[in-house]
């Protein structure tokens, strides 16, 4: 059978990282081979007039090579994205490589009547988020949620949360460790 690709995007910001921690559990009862792209490392840069001028010269040339991370998350199986809950949305770096990954020919493309194909092949999203209070996911996971339907084709989406971490500190660790049990429990290796 083949190997289940998993990709995770880590989005996270600091090195003692609560959502980082929730998609690890998630990561460590899933079978397959896991890629990490922790998206602080990778010197992400947005789209200026000189990237978008080189991107569509490479697009109409087919030419996908300078495009590696859009390659990834077009041939991923499973994609776990972990992103903190900023500002009633995601860390822009999400943004920033959502911009960089978003290759048309790679993840989309569209027919000659407009409409949308999405070409990547992940059954299944995750996205794993923690929040300080209440968690707003119209501007986080919706966004991916609405990308990955209409967009990639991935048709699977689910959030896995916790939330209210940072109300009442004390109850902080209960909170995140029923969490991860829930994961745990519906989530074990074959
Ligand atoms: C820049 C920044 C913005 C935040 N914005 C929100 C917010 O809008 N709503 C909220 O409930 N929590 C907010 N928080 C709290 C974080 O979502 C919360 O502490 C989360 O657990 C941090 O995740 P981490 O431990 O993975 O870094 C914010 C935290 C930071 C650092």
């Amino acid at each position: 059978m083949a190997t289940n690709r998993i990709l995770y995007i880590n989005a996270t910001s600091s090195n003692a990282s609560r959502t980082n921690d929730l998609a690890k559990t998630l990561l460590s009862g899933l079978s397959g081979d896991i890629k990490e792209v922790r998206l602080r490392d990778l010197g992400l840069k947005s789209l200026d007039e000189e990237r978008i001028q080189k991107r569509m010269k490479n697009i109409a040339a087919r030419d996908y090579t300078d495009y590696q991370e859009a390659v990834d998350f077009a041939n991923a199986d499973t994609i776990v994205i972990a992103a903190p809950h900023y500002d009633l949305s995601f860390p822009s770096l999400l943004k920033v490589y959502i911009e960089n990954i978003y290759v048309l020919g790679v993840v989309t493309s569209f027919a000659p009547d407009g409409h949308v194909i999405g070409l990547c092949k992940a059954k299944k999203l995750f996205y794993v988020a923690t929040s300080g209070g209440p968690l707003e996911t119209r501007f986080g996971y919706e966004y991916i949620k609405a990308l990955a339907l209409d967009y990639f084709g991935i048709m699977d989406c689910e959030l896995l949360a916790a939330e209210n971490l940072d109300i009442n500190p004390s109850l902080a660790p209960s909170i995140l460790e029923k969490a991860k049990e829930d994961i745990r429990t519906r989530f074990k290796k074959s």
